[in-house]
Order: structure tokens, then C-alpha cells, then sequence
């Protein structure tokens, strides 16, 4: 275990079905951290609370449609009811939506911001409210796309966008209340999402395999869940206690030049 403070901490993780979500499920567990497992897919959630709990960690599931104020709520009621308050909370759910800006429909556009913005907000005040007595940390995900524009993906941009400023005025106006916020912004980490992602991304640079330069910028190779986690699970504990409002950048250097 890397961090220490985190062993019996209770966890909340949204999009914890799949990809990153599930891997930081499964990384704050193995630090000995109680997991509530949030996801819209409720099986899938499940399915990654039988592989804690078959690695003698503990969590539970809950499905919850972020973007739903009373679904939010009650992943958070239930959280503090199973496993008696709650200390972290990691705002991972998310989608993403290629649409060339002229192309794109208004209700495409709504659920993006939807999910990914009003959903880490909702994540962000009800984990507020639960964790007002004794403080906490907050984690959420932005994206290298919340920092520079990839064309087709404006709704998604402007989402992770918003996610790094909502990050930086919570981290200010909880810090009386002792609970940090953070926000990390990774690139081309390999899940369901990407893969999807760069498929579309070849269409759009007219060529099977046009993306890959992309990738080579990352250091030569995809990245990995495990490479996004083990930042999480620091920002999470006590090691991380005066870092706050902060956008962790996870991209093989991408973005720190122009070439
Ligand atoms: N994969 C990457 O390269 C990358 C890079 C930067 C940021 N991100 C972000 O990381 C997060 C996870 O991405 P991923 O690549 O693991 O994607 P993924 O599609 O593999 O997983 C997303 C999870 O979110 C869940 N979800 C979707 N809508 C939901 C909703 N309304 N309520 C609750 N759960 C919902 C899905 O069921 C799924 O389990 C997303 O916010 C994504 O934008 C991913």
C-alpha cells in the first residue's frame, strides 16, 4: 500500500463499471479504502464490487444516473449509511460525443454537458454537504481535452473545460470546510471510450492508423488506467493535504509543446 491514510477511508466512485472508474475502484480498495461503486450501468458496478470483494477489499454498489440530482444524493446517503461517513469522493462517469460543430444536435450537446459537468457538480455538492464535518478530498475528471481543442469534440472540450474551473472555485470555497478539490486531465488512456475515440479520429483524418502520431507524442505508447490511478489515489490521501484546486496533467508531456 502506497497510502496509509487512505486504509478504512469510505470512497465514493462514479463511473466505476468501466474503464478508469473501475481500475480506481480497484485501487483505492487495495489501499484499504471502503468503495461505493457508482455507475448508471448497475451490473457493471457489480461486477466490480465482486472483483474487490474477491480480492478481500471492501465496496458496494449503487446505479445512478450522475446528471440526476436525486440519484447523486442517494449515493452519497448511501455511503455515509453503509460504511459510516465519507471521505473521498472521485467524480469519474463520463461520455463522450464526436460531432462536427455545425452538425451537432442541441440534445447531443445538452446530455454531454450534462453528464460530464453538471454530473461532477452534483458529485461535488452532495459530497460537500456529507463531508462538511470532517473534511475530505474531492477528485475530478477533466481531460487533456479540457485544456486544448480536438476537432468534432467541442461539447466534450467545453465540458472538460468547465470541470477544471468548477474544480478551481470549489477548491476556494470548501477550503474553510477542510475538503480539497482537484481535478486531472489524462490523455489517451486505453478503454472502451478511446478505443471508440480513435477510431473516429482516423475517420476524421481520413486514414485507418492517421491518429497514431497522437499517441507517439505520449511518450511512444498508450497510457494505461493504472498510469491515471495511482494520482488519484494520492490526491485522495493525506499526502496530498495542501494540494488543492490543482489540474494534475497525465499526457507523456502532449501538452508542454507545440510539436
Ligand atoms: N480514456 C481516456 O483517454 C480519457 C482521457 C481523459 C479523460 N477521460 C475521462 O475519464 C472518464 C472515464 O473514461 P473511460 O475512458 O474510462 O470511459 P468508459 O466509457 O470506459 O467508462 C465511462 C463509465 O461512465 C459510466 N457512465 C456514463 N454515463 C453515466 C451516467 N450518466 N451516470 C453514471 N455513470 C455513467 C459508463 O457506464 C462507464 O462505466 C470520463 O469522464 C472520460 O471523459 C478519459
Amino acid at each position: 500500500m502506497a497510502y496509509e491514510s487512505l486504509r478504512n477511508k469510505v470512497a465514493i466512485v462514479t463511473g466505476a463499471a468501466g474503464g478508469i472508474g473501475r481500475e480506481t475502484a480497484h485501487r483505492l480498495a487495495a489501499e484499504g479504502a471502503k468503495v461505493l461503486c457508482v455507475d448508471i450501468d448497475d451490473k457493471g458496478a457489480l461486477a466490480t464490487v465482486d472483483e474487490i470483494t474477491a480480492a478481500g477489499g471492501t465496496a458496494d454498489a449503487q446505479g445512478a444516473d450522475v446528471s440526476s440530482a436525486e440519484d447523486v444524493e442517494q449515493a452519497v446517503t448511501q455511503a455515509v449509511t453503509r460504511f459510516g461517513g465519507l471521505d473521498v469522493m472521485v467524480n469519474i462517469a463520463g461520455v463522450e460525443h464526436f460531432a462536427p460543430i455545425t452538425e451537432m444536435l442541441e440534445a447531443d450537446f445538452d446530455r454531454v454537458l450534462r453528464i460530464n459537468l453538471k454530473g461532477t457538480w452534483l458529485g461535488t455538492k452532495y459530497a460537500a454537504l456529507a463531508m462538511a464535518e470532517r473534511g475530505g478530498s474531492i477528485v475530478n475528471m477533466s481531460s487533456l481535452a479540457g485544456l486544448v481543442g480536438f476537432p468534432g469534440l467541442t461539447a466534450y472540450c467545453a465540458s472538460k473545460a468547465g470541470v477544471v474551473m468548477l474544480t478551481k472555485t470549489a477548491a476556494v470555497e470548501l477550503r474553510p470546510a477542510g475538503i480539497r478539490v482537484n481535478a486531472i486531465c489524462p490523455a489517451f488512456i486505453d478503454t472502451p471510450m478511446q478505443r471508440r475515440a480513435m477510431s473516429v479520429f482516423d475517420q476524421l483524418l481520413g486514414a485507418d492508423g492517421a491518429s497514431l502520431p497522437m499517441i507517439e507524442r505520449m511518450q511512444g505508447r498508450m497510457g494505461q488506467p493504472s498510469d491515471v490511478t495511482g494520482t488519484i489515489a494520492f490526491l485522495a490521501s493525506d499526502d496530498a493535504a495542501l494540494t488543492t484546486g490543482t489540474t494534475f496533467v497525465i499526457d507523456g508531456g502532449t501538452s508542454a509543446c507545440l510539436s
